[in-house]
């Protein structure tokens, strides 16, 4: 069975832009981060594939460019909106974690397995 998490607002993510979301799901600390193009949006964990760490430097102050790429803090890797895919930087060909997720009347939703989430 599949739940559902509430996580925001659409409109709380910059258009453009990407937002954090933290959250304890079975006990366990789950960092995301969701990316905006206009109705669009996208979720992934907020982990960069080259040294698993957050993609923000400060925490929630992410750098987006072009309504279409995030970049890592930490050695500019670029990541596309659409699917995670690394474009450019130290781990090019790598992806982002993508979370399962549902748009629903303006808002965004974790989909999970588990039972138990609180922020
Ligand atoms: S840790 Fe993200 S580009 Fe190096």
């Amino acid at each position: 069975m599949v739940d559902a998490t509430e996580l925001c607002a659409l409109e709380e993510i910059p258009d453009g832009g990407a937002k954090s979301l933290e959250l304890a799901l079975d006990g366990e600390r789950l960092a995301l981060v969701a990316v905006r193009r206009g109705s669009e949006a996208w979720l992934y964990r907020n982990r960069c594939p080259h040294f698993s760490v957050p993609l923000d430097f400060r925490s929630g102050e992410f750098c987006t460019y072009g309504r279409q790429w995030l970049m890592c803090a930490h050695h500019s890797a670029m990541f596309r909106f659409e699917d995670g895919l690394c474009v450019d930087g130290p781990c090019t060909g790598a992806h982002l974690q993508a979370q399962p997720f549902r748009l629903e009347e303006g808002r965004l939703w974790l989909l999970t397995a588990a039972a138990n989430a609180d922020f």
